[in-house]
């Protein structure tokens, strides 16, 4: 399979990715170590959807360096919330603290807790023109406080079900096993392997 340039800044995100997809044997690029990098156009992630803003950052990614590329979109749906702040997670407030006390603040005295973290992946392989879709789902529910040092963003607040602590005490370990991410990316996996690959 060609080298696949993962089309993101952030190199957590990266390695993480990295690790997700290497049973399935792929060679997962860090876009900025790769020449062409400042070529990439500055992508808003304004869709209404994870999987529109994902497929936008693979387009820019795979245009501007010439290579398949694969991009990640997620967010935090809460049922109380109507299912927001969703493809808005990251834009409710300035920084992962914030984002803590803004949903607190939301959840004040209120008894339906009960919430999903949502990630889609696109991977487009431009000589074909063919995009592989994949999305997946961590279900749990909103603590009434935040607790635990692990993880970023919502992961002090998050209960997954089957468990009693949130996703930022149970850390990275549990966290690779059953988060909205290494789930979608193992439905990518089996695409990969399963007769979906391209070229
Ligand atoms: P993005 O996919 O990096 O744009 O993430 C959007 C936002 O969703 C992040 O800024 C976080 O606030 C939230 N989010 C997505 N995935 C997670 C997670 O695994 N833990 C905690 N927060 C997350």
């Amino acid at each position: 399979m060609p080298g696949i340039v993962f089309a993101s800044w952030n190199r957590n995100k990266y390695l993480e990715m990295s690790s997700l997809l290497a049973p399935a044997g792929v060679e997962l690029l860090f876009g900025p170590d790769l020449s062409g990098a400042g070529e990439v156009p500055e992508v808003d992630e304004d869709r209404d959807t994870y999987a529109g803003n994902a497929v936008t950052k693979a387009l820019a990614w795979s245009s501007a360096l010439g290579r398949p590329a694969l991009a990640d979109d997620s967010g935090l749906e809460v049922s109380f919330l109507n299912w927001g702040p969703g493809v808005m997670s990251a834009r409710v407030a300035p920084d992962d603290a914030a984002r803590v006390q803004w949903l607190l603040g939301k959840m004040e005295g209120i008894s339906e807790r009960r919430a999903r973290f949502v990630a889609a992946l696109a991977l487009f392989f431009p000589e074909r023109g063919i995009w592989l879709l994949a999305e997946g789902f961590c279900y749990g529910s909103i603590s009434v406080e935040p607790s635990g040092g692990h993880g970023f963003g919502y992961d002090p607040l998050f209960v997954p079900n089957g468990y009693n602590e949130t996703l930022a005490v149970l850390g990275p370990t549990v966290k690779s096993r059953i988060s909205h991410r290494s789930v979608a990316a193992r439905a990518l996996c089996r695409m990969l392997t399963g007769g979906c690959v391209v070229e």
